[in-house]
């Protein structure tokens, strides 16, 4: 997606590890035309999907996840992450191991919001080493529900997640893939630039 690249390149800051900030624009403040553009686009590719629900994970998936649900006139749900290991009620869990930061979280979503009924596609901001992601694969598995595909706004593609999640033969939709960027000169190339 032309106009996301673009932003990212004008606003994007590269931090060492591979750490790309965009938080001017997606995910500390947000630009709500921005997320539209990204909401139409992501309806544009999953078009003829017979998708029922969103869902996402907190925190910086929520705002996106719900501009893109207008477009697709669905719900959104948001998975949510605990610390705690005692979780009551009647909910799907699934324990993620996050690389990136270093610690492992539960997720838990209510039986009440998903089942075998729902036809979900997912949405996140990011997607590196997939870990958050594999976790609300895990969760639409446990639910019953059909996964009909995931919508990333930033993938990293140098990380292991995006190909990991494609050889599981899900539908994988990132708006910009990230090949590399370097810290030095801030430079940024995504995978389309390179063919
Ligand atoms: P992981 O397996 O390496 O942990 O990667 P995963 O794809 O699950 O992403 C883990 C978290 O790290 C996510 O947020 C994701 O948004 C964030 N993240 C990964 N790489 C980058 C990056 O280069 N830039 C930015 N801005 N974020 C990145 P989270 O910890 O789940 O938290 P939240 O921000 O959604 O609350």
């Amino acid at each position: 997606m032309q106009l996301l690249k673009d932003r990212i390149r004008k606003d994007g800051i590269v931090r060492e590890g591979g750490v790309l900030k965009v938080d001017s624009f997606l995910n500390h403040q947000m630009d709500i035309e921005l997320f539209e553009e990204i909401g139409k686009e992501f309806r544009r590719r999953f078009e003829g999907e017979e998708i029922n629900k969103i869902l996402t994970i907190e925190a910086s998936g929520i705002g996106i996840a719900c501009i893109v649900a207008q477009y697709f006139h669905v719900p959104v749900v948001f998975v949510k992450k605990t610390k705690t290991k005692n979780i009551a009620g009647d909910v799907y869990t699934s324990r993620v191991e996050s690389y990136t930061h270093g610690r492992v979280y539960d997720i838990i979503v209510s039986k009440d919001f998903l089942g075998p009924e729902d036809k979900v596609l997912l949405i996140d901001d990011f997607l590196a080493n997939g870990c958050a992601l594999l976790g609300l694969i895990d969760i639409v598995k446990k639910s019953g529900a059909t996964l009909e595909g995931a919508g990333i706004v930033i993938e990293k593609g140098f990380q292991t997640g995006g190909k990991q999640i494609r050889d599981m033969g899900i539908r994988l939709e990132s708006l910009a893939i990230v090949e590399s960027m370097d810290e030095e000169s801030g430079e940024i190339v995504f995978r389309d630039d390179k063919v």
